[in-house]
This record gives structure tokens, C-alpha cells and sequence, in this order.
């Protein structure tokens, strides 16, 4: 593909000849004058009528019934754009052959590119350099001039299909026109064009068409038509559409839509079978994919799991300084507790109720992956979700890769249950995630016999090939990761014999925990865990408590804010997690622990934080791997504390969502704080000691890395101007209304 250089959007073009002045061709005619960008437009109608009245409506400067007439007045810089029928493109080409003065650009917008460039062929022997096909995704159901707009481009996406052929300037000029109008421009292949519209369009239209007409015929159809409701309306609106505009697509690409056609033949004969024999466990496997992926269907056409959305968004915070923090508050659920409901909950046998599951895109990630694998799921909804468990050996090839977007989890996690399937799959991530080790996982799994295939450096994409036999080993991680232990015992399940895991610290234990939960024995024994492959998982229920590493987030909040006093419910005190706790309270800080109890195998308490001042420590080593995640936060109340901070064997820091010691280190310093990183961690003189502003105003980057964005929000309480945080989307990863709750608590945070 060219590379499609930025130009000026005014006088984008310079006369624009419009062939075919209806909805399509009147509507850019209409937008790119509103946007001055272009000298003048000419109409070409086959009906002198319709030029007269495009006249009339100020939709072009003049119109003509012959093409051929207006040729010898254009010159290089104009553009023709071919907004006719499908099948009439060929008719148009034909005029233009041998009369097109040099540095005319010609362009279309027929649904169909392959048949565009089949009529180019047919005209002119070859595609000419000139001819850039393309195909605004926009339009309606209606026709005609008189539903020409001038916005009807804007936020809409334009496909160009340039070839080989195509010369740069002319595609440039084409992109510069339509970004006139407010699209935005991509390119593609013809042939993926013609086979994504095929699915995406044409097929829905003949099922539009073919559905109105089906009641039409009935006998009934009057009452049909009278008691037809939402449901009829809403899916048949694009039957009022142009007869012989649809009539021509279907003609012109054939074989593509065949095919659409023929795969959803075969699902409705499912559906049909399922129906007719009352299976429904079928009928909502169908239902709950289909309603995700239409919540998040742009994500369904490259078959995603929906944590691309969030990236592509981008997310400013303003955390403007002062306040306090009061209140209670309930955060949300446990992220690693949520994508082990969902994991082991698909796994077991039985239905799985899950309460407080976390509506984040990282464990959201893990139940599409699951969805993709065949498991029916529903929700969530408030946290709930129901999991229809398939068995240990119930999951279906995915349809194409399993994409996790920014989740470390459910990569490392997944890797090692699919290491023990029959079936092949890919791994894949977003920007982030595609830059994180995965050989610590990979070398282990190929240790038990599994081949697993890494991207370049051990990064992903991962690929698994199915249907290898695993063994049982005793592994000794080689760093403290709780998502290295937990997929090596993952495909334990899997494995002949038992497997064990043994630790250099203590990581966070919730799949040992879980997997007892769910009736399958796990030894424990000080660092080392084991079980034995062959057995099975029984659902059950499970409660997931909120997070304490988003919790963390309002302890130093209010822990460096005077004035403040929380109180986090129902939080979750595994004693592999609470390392912030520990460190905080070592820091000076008032944090009490109300309302202990246990709830499904896992401690939890009412957490009481009031502000108090702090001061620097040395943290100590056996707490780093007990309050990874918190970092980024802890070092925001290191900033507030009076004296020195020192972070030693913490490394593991540097290959999280982001490196962040590095992140927090460069952040710090632009915010005036002294924040020396060092390979392990990270050595930071608090400013501490007095109530007044710690942090200066300035602007940091959190990378994409959901916990220093929040971090540096939470800093603003002690800020003296304001603090802009770039790249805050990931937020949602784990914490999506973080901002909402700390606005209500009293931090002053803005949302761009
Ligand atoms: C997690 C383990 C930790 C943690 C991550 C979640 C888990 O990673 O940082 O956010 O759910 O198992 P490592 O095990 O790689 O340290």
C-alpha cells in the first residue's frame, strides 16, 4: 500500500465532477463545498431533471446530462467521482476512455472494488494509474438528492483499494478530499475489501430484503406489518433500500457473498435443529456470543476479544490538586480472582455462579477468550456471571486467535491450559502485552512436553499446538511470579503424574486456592505446590472480593491527604496480597482491618484508612513479591513521606504493563521529586514532613499502564498545580471507574 502522506484539507481538490448526483455522490458534493475544498462542482445526471433539481438545491454549481460535454474543461488537480450504480461503472469508464485531459483523478464509491477494476480492465486494457476505487462506508437506506447532507462523512471510514498501478499522487489526492469531508481514510487488498463487505453488508441486506419479503407474501402480512414491532423494524430497515443499487452488489460480487451466504445457512439449520429439539444450551451459546460480540461487534469483525477498543481510545486525566478522600467505598472485584472464576469455572463440570466479578477489560478478555472456545457464559451483569462448565476436556478450537489485549494474566494463565487441548491456538496481545516475556512460561510448558512457539525475543504471539501428550515435572521458578506457578499447574491438570511448582517467595496462591474451591486436590507444603493430572472440577460459587491492589490506590490516597478518612469494603487480605498494607503501615500509616471473616476459601475485612504522616524505609525484600502491583502507589506515599525510600529486589517491576520503575522514576522527577531508579528498584526522597504540596504541576506519561496513571492521579491530593496524565485508557483494564469513585470520595479528577 502507498504511503498516504497528510495534505492540506482545503481546496482539497480542484473541481469535483460528480457522476451520479444521489445520496452518495450529492452528500460529498455537499460536505467538501461546506469545507471550501474544492473550486467548483459539476453534476452529471442521466435525467436532465435531477441535475436541474440538484441546481436548485445548491448540491452542485451545474449539472449536465453528458458526461463527454464537461471533459475538455478539466485539468490536472480535478477529480471524478463515480457515484453510479455498481454495474454502470463500466458505462462511465467507457466515456472517459481517450478524452481525460492528464492529472485527472478518478475515484468511485461502488460497495463492490473487484468489479471496479474488472471494468477498468475491460475499458482500458489495464487498471490506469489514475483510478483509485473506493468505497465510503456510509449511507442509508435512503436515495436520491434530496438525501444528500453535508455531514453525512464525517467519523465515517472510507476504503480506499489502490493497486500496484495506482500512482501516489492520485491516492493522496483522494485521502485529501474525503478528510475534507470529515472521514477518516484507510486502505485495503480488493479482495479483503470485497470479502469483509460481503459479511458485513451484503449479507445483511439479503437477509433484509429477503426477510421483508418473505411476510410480505403472507397471507397474514397485513397483520404482520401491524403488529410487527421493534425488533422488525429495527432489522429490516435497510430493505427500503435501492433496488437496483443491491441488485447490481449481488451481481458483482458473487462469490463472495455465496459464501457469506452458505456459513449462515449452516448456522440457521443449527439454530433450527436446536430449537426443534429444545436444546438450550445451544440456543444460548448462540445468544450470549452474539450479544457480546454485538456490544463490541467492530472488535467481532477481526474476531477479537474487545480490549482493542480501549487502546485505540485515548484518555487524558487532569488531576487538579488538593482534597481528601472520605467515605466508603466499594471497589471492584479481584482481577486474579476473576480470571480464574472464569478459567476454572469453564473447566469444571457443572454451573458456576460468580458474584463480584470484575467488569475490567483484562478479565473480560479471559471470558471472551472462553466464550471463543465454545463455553457458554453469561453476563456480566453487576458482577454477576453465570458459566456453563464444559469439562476439563470440552473446549472447542477457537475460530481464529485468542486476542487478550493488555492482560498478562490471561496469556500466561491460558498458555498452560491450552498447552493440554487437542487443539491448535494463537495468542495474541496489544502493543503492550507483545513487548512481555513469555518464555518464563513457554519453557516450562515445553518442558512437560508441550510445543509452544514464541514471537521473537520469547514475546508473543504465543502459538500452541494441541494434541501433545504432557508430563508432570517438579519446577523451581526461577522468579517469583504467581503466573508462571499457576500456568505450570494449569497444565498439571493436564499432565500424567504430578506436577509441582516451588517457589523462591511467596506469590499471590488464589489457582491453589480456587482449585481446591472447585473439589480438586492441590498439595501444599511451605513454597512447593502439586497435583496430579486426570482429575475433575465440580462448580460451585464463587464471591469475589474487591481488589486490594485497586484498593491501594484510596489507602495512599488517604494516607497522604489530611483530612481524609475510608473506610474499603469487603476487600480481599489473602496474605500473599497484602504486602501494601504491611508497607504502609511500616511507613506510619493508620490502617485498621474491620469485619474479618472468610468468604468461599479467601480472608477478607472492611480496610479503615485515616491520614496520617508518613516517613521513608528501606522496604523490606520479603514483602516486594506480597505487594507487586502497588508499587506505582507506594511510591507516590514515598514522595509524601518524610526521608528516604529505598526499594530493593523488585526487577520483576521492570517487565509489568509497563517498566515501572523506569515509568515512575521519570514521572516522579517532573513532578520535583528526587526518584533515583536503580536495576531492582528505586530510591526516593520524600518531601514529607509538613502539610504542604509535595508534588509540583507538570505532565507525565503512564504509558498505556493502567497503575501509573492511577497512581499519579491519586499524587494530585498533595499536588500544588495541576497534573496531566497522557494514556489513561487502560485505566478500564482493571479499574474502570476508578474516576467516578474518586471523584465521589473528594479528588478532583478530570476525564478528557
Ligand atoms: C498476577 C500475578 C502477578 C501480578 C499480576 C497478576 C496473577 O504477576 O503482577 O498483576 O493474577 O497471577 P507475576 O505473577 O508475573 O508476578
Amino acid at each position: 500500500m502507498p504511503d498516504l502522506g497528510k495534505g492540506a484539507k482545503q481546496g482539497a481538490v480542484g473541481r469535483l465532477v460528480v457522476v451520479g448526483i444521489g445520496l452518495i455522490g450529492g452528500s460529498l458534493a455537499l460536505g467538501l463545498r461546506a469545507a471550501s475544498g474544492c473550486r467548483e462542482i459539476i453534476g452529471v445526471a442521466r435525467r436532465a431533471q435531477t441535475g436541474e433539481q440538484a441546481v436548485a438545491l445548491g448540491v452542485v454549481d451545474r449539472a449536465v446530462t453528458d458526461l463527454a460535454e464537461i471533459l475538455p474543461e478539466l485539468e490536472a488537480g480535478d477529480v471524478i467521482f463515480v457515484a453510479v450504480p455498481t454495474l454502470t461503472v463500466e458505462a462511465v469508464f467507457a466515456q472517459l476512455k481517450g478524452r481525460l485531459p492528464g492529472g485527472v483523478t478518478v475515484t468511485d464509491g461502488a460497495s463492490v472494488k473487484g468489479s471496479v477494476v474488472a471494468a477498468a480492465k475491460n475499458v482500458w486494457g489495464v487498471v490506469p494509474e489514475f483510478l483509485v476505487p473506493g468505497h465510503p462506508i456510509a449511507g442509508s437506506e435512503q436515495s436520491g438528492v434530496t438525501a444528500a447532507r453535508d455531514d453525512l462523512y464525517i467519523a465515517h471510514r472510507i476504503i480506499l483499494t489502490p493497486l500496484a498501478e495506482t500512482a501516489v499522487e492520485h491516492t493522496q489526492r483522494i485521502q485529501r478530499m474525503w478528510e475534507a469531508v470529515g472521514a477518516e481514510v484507510l486502505t485495503m487488498p480488493v479482495e479483503e475489501h470485497d470479502e469483509v463487505l460481503a459479511a458485513t453488508s451484503h449479507l445483511p441486506h439479503v437477509i433484509a430484503f429477503g426477510l421483508v419479503d418473505t411476510l410480505a407474501h403472507d397471507a397474514e402480512n397485513e397483520n404482520i406489518f401491524r403488529y410487527a414491532a421493534g425488533g422488525f423494524r429495527d432489522f429490516t430497515r435497510i430493505a427500503s433500500s435501492d433496488p437496483v443499487m443491491w441488485r447490481d452488489i449481488m451481481l458483482a460480487n458473487r462469490d463472495a457473498i455465496l459464501q457469506s451466504i452458505d456459513l449462515y445457512t449452516s448456522n440457521l439449520n443449527s439454530l433450527r435443529s436446536a430449537i426443534a429439539s429444545g436444546d438450550s444450551e445451544h440456543l444460548m451459546g448462540v445468544f450470549t456470543r452474539a450479544k457480546a460480540a454485538r456490544d463490541h461487534f467492530t472488535k467481532m469483525l477481526a474476531k477479537k476479544a474487545y480490549t482493542e477498543t480501549m487502546e485505540a481510545n485515548e484518555v487524558t486525566f487532569i488531576a487538579h490538586p488538593g482534597g481528601a478522600v472520605n467515605g466508603e467505598l466499594r471497589v471492584p472485584g479481584d482481577k486474579s480472582m476473576s480470571h480464574r472464576s472464569i478459567m476454572l469455572g469453564s473447566l469444571a463440570e457443572g454451573i458456576t455462579e460468580v458474584e463480584g466479578f470484575l467488569e475490567g477489560e483484562d478479565a473480560l478478555a479471559t471470558l471472551q477468550s472462553f466464550r471463543d472456545m465454545g463455553v457458554v457464559i453469561e453476563g456480566p451483569v453487576n458482577g454477576r456471571v453465570t458459566i456453563h462448565g464444559v469439562g476439563l476436556h470440552g473446549l472447542q478450537a477457537p475460530p481464529g486467535p485468542l486476542y487478550v489485549g493488555n492482560s498478562g494474566t490471561s496469556m500466561r494463565l491460558l498458555a498452560g491450559l491450552l498447552a493440554g487441548q487437542a487443539f491448535d491456538t494463537v495468542l495474541t496481545g496489544d502493543e503492550s502485552l507483545s513487548k512481555r516475556p513469555m518464555n518464563r512460561v513457554a519453557n516450562p510448558l515445553r518442558e512437560m512436553g508441550a510445543v509452544v512457539e514464541t514471537g521473537e525475543d520469547g514475546r508473543p504471539p504465543l502459538k500452541i499446538k494441541g494434541g501433545n501428550k504432557l508430563r508432570a515435572i517438579d519446577y523451581t521458578l526461577p522468579m517469583a511470579s504467581a503466573q508462571v506457578k499457576s500456568c505450570v499447574l494449569l497444565a498439571g491438570l493436564y499432565a500424567e503424574g504430578e506436577t509441582s511448582t516451588t517457589e523462591p517467595a511467596p506469590t499471590r496462591d488464589h489457582t491453589e486456592r480456587m482449585l481446591a474451591g472447585f473439589g480438586y486436590e492441590v498439595q501444599r507444603d511451605g513454597p512447593r505446590a502439586s497435583l496430579s493430572g486426570g482429575g475433575k472440577l465440580t462448580a460451585g460459587h464463587i464471591d469475589v472480593p474487591a481488589d486490594i491492589s485497586s484498593a491501594t490506590f484510596y489507602m495512599v490516597a488517604a494516607s497522604i491527604a489530611p483530612g481524609s478518612d475510608v473506610l474499603l469494603q469487603h476487600v480481599g487480605i489473602n496474605p500473599t496480597r497484602d504486602g501494601a498494607i504491611n508497607i504502609l503501615r511500616e511507613m506510619g500509616a493508620d490502617i485498621t482491618l474491620e469485619n474479618q471473616r472468610e468468604v468461599g476459601g479467601e480472608p477478607v475485612a472492611d480496610i479503615r484508612v485515616r491520614y496520617a504522616p508518613l516517613k521513608g524505609i528501606q522496604v523490606p525484600e520479603d514483602q516486594v513479591p506480597l505487594a507487586i502491583d502497588e508499587f506505582p502507589a507506594i511510591f507516590v506515599a514515598a514522595s509524601c513521606a518524610e526521608g528516604e525510600t529505598v526499594l530493593t529486589g523488585a526487577e520483576e517491576l521492570r517487565v509489568k504493563e509497563s517498566d515501572r520503575i523506569q515509568a515512575m522514576a521519570d514521572g516522579l522527577k517532573i513532578l520535583g521529586i528526587d526518584a533515583e531508579p536503580t536495576p531492582d528498584g528505586i530510591v526516593i526522597q520524600g518531601k514529607g514532613g509538613s502539610e504542604s504540596p509535595v508534588f509540583g504541576g507538570g505532565e507525565v506519561d503512564s504509558l498505556g499502564d493502567h497503575r501509573i496513571a492511577m497512581s499519579f492521579a491519586v499524587a494530585a491530593l498533595r499536588a500544588g498545580a495541576d497534573i496531566r496524565i497522557q494514556h489513561c485508557a487502560n485505566v478500564a483494564t482493571s479499574f474502570p471507574n476508578f474516576a467516578e469513585l474518586a471523584t465521589g470520595a473528594g479528588m478532583n479528577l478530570e476525564v478528557r
